[in-house]
């Protein structure tokens, strides 16, 4: 997996890059049916929503299941990462976001490095995340939305939101997310298990609840140059990891040759 010069053209001036097909159904089904079983277990990394019961996001399943131990190391997510973050990489974050049907809740307008500078002390923007599906995405069941181009102009002031959901953020105005669409409009991608999105840890994004029937899973590897690992550690090492190892990345058919789990 390699990225050609006008997909890296495109995700220096809009701050993304959309992968269909990264990856094929059995594989996606395998990964699924892991994160499902993952929602499951009773474990601090599990972040539930406000009901207490709904699984929000799953931090740190690199650490102790097999298949995300594997996707974590998969050349498909990690070369196109390290060729735009210009060498070696380590793990920042891992975590599999549930937006389960009918009750999975909004995150809010904001910017991952936000986090990452204020609370973590990572020294640069010179990180960033590769999303990828387990479940199609629709228009219906909590789409990402992003605002193209909104990496530009480097961190913007948040406010640290404990309120409006179970897990908090640093979050952006109103009147700057109207002037940032204004200038970028928004896109949500949407595509079929497999797919990926590439983007700059600057970027504006957020999503809507989900009201659906259908679950919309999607696992985000945040990845960050070994140069520039984090200085403070302020936050559980499952939520801001402090190995700082380069990724070694496994064969391109580790996710096929994964013995099916009892
Ligand atoms: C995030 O931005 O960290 C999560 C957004 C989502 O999964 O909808
Ligand atoms: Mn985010």
């Amino acid at each position: 997996m390699h990225l050609t010069p006008e997909q890296r053209e495109q995700f220096d001036v809009e701050g993304y890059i959309f992968l269909t097909d990264l990856f094929d159904a059995d594989e996606m089904a395998t990964l699924n049916r892991e994160a499902h079983r993952i929602f499951a277990l009773e474990r601090t990394e599990i972040v539930r929503e406000k009901d207490g019961k709904t699984a929000r996001t799953a931090f740190a399943a690199q650490n102790y299941n097999e298949a995300f131990r594997r996707l974590g190391r998969h050349p498909r997510l990690v070369a196109p990462v390290q060729q735009l973050l210009g060498g070696d990489v380590y793990m920042h974050q891992f975590k599999i976001n549930a937006k389960a049907a009918f009750n999975g809740d909004v995150w809010q307008w904001h910017q991952d490095y936000g986090t990452w500078s204020r609370d973590d002390l990572m020294p640069e923007p010179r990180a960033m995340n590769i999303a990828l599906f387990l479940e199609d995405v629709t228009e219906f069941n909590g789409a990402l939305m992003f605002i193209p181009r909104s990496h530009k102009g480097g961190v913007i002031e948040a406010g640290h939101d404990r309120q409006t959901t179970s897990y908090p953020l640093w979050t952006i105005d109103d009147a700057t997310i109207a002037r940032l669409v204004d200038e970028g409009g928004i896109i949500a991608p949407k595509g079929k298990a497999g797919s990926a999105m590439l983007f700059h840890c600057n970027l504006v994004h957020g999503s809507p609840s989900n009201m659906s029937p259908h679950d919309r899973t999607i696992v985000y590897l945040s990845l960050c140059h070994v140069d520039n690992h984090i200085r403070r550690f302020k936050r559980a090492e499952w939520i801001a990891h402090r190995d700082f190892a380069p990724i070694e990345s496994l064969d391109d058919d580790c996710l096929k040759t994964l013995e099916p789990t009892p």
